[in-house]
């Protein structure tokens, strides 16, 4: 035990000596500037190998994210998530599709090609539904009697979504009707408005027809739709005598 004690003893003188040799000592009181300035010159900063720095004493070590910033960062990640998300769904309702540029005339097939009361017929690049009313047909849906063909521009006139003819689409008992996929417009075999967000019924071109009885329409010549949609359809014989 009395080893022990004489061991640590030599073990801290050992320790000082080896701090005053690393550190350096400093000159006595009274001594020349240049003395303290060597002293201070030759001071060494290194820390002695056996220094042991209490726990106690030791910094603790900070975080660099600090749990303000996370939850700050949670929020604003989140709400700019949820921003992004309304903007998409916007973008989503209010975004035209299916609609091209185009203009001018488009050849559209032979009268003998369109039946009175025969399902519309689509032609792309003309963006135009043909259709051929029959006078027979009295209900809404068919045209209210409107006799004869016209030709209905697919863009709706709400946000000019290119509107399908769903043959199977049931509404007051009758099957077929214009449909507008994007926000649900309908309107009849003439064009005509029956509910939705669109403000008009669907537009009409110009339609013309050679002696061979082949049908042109003109796509540059639009009429906005209305209730009387029907009344525009043209019997053969009604285009013929205008082109005279
Ligand atoms: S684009 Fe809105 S109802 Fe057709």
């Amino acid at each position: 035990m009395v080893n022990d004690n004489k061991d640590k003893e030599i073990e801290i003188q050992a320790n000082d000596e080896l701090l005053d040799k690393e550190i350096g000592s400093s000159p006595a009181a009274g001594e020349s500037i240049d003395a303290w300035k060597d002293a201070l010159s030759s001071r060494s900063t290194a820390v002695p190998k056996n220094i042991i720095v209490p726990s106690t004493q030791a910094h603790s070590v900070k975080p660099t994210v600090t749990r303000r910033t996370f939850v700050k960062g949670t929020f604003w990640t989140g709400f700019g998530v949820t921003i992004l998300g309304f903007v998409g769904i916007f973008l989503d309702f209010f975004w035209p599709r299916g609609v091209e540029k185009f203009a001018g005339p488009y050849p559209v097939g032979n009268i003998n090609d369109f039946k009175p009361g025969a399902p519309p017929v689509r032609f792309k690049a003309a963006q135009t539904w043909i259709v051929n009313l029959d006078p027979n047909d009295t209900s809404e849906v068919g045209g209210k009697g409107g006799s004869g063909l016209l030709a209905l521009w697919q863009k709706c006139p709400h946000l000019g979504c290119a509107v399908p003819w769903r043959g199977g689409f049931n509404f007051n008992g009758d099957d077929g009707w214009f449909r507008c996929p994007c926000h649900g417009s309908t309107y009849t075999k003439a064009g005509v408005r029956v509910f939705g967000p669109a403000p008009r019924s669907m537009d009409t071109f110009e339609l013309s027809v050679d002696a061979q009885g082949n049908l042109t329409v003109h796509t540059d010549k639009v009429i906005p739709g209305d209730e009387d949609n029907p009344v525009r359809a043209k019997t053969i014989d009604d285009i013929s005598n205008s082109e005279a």
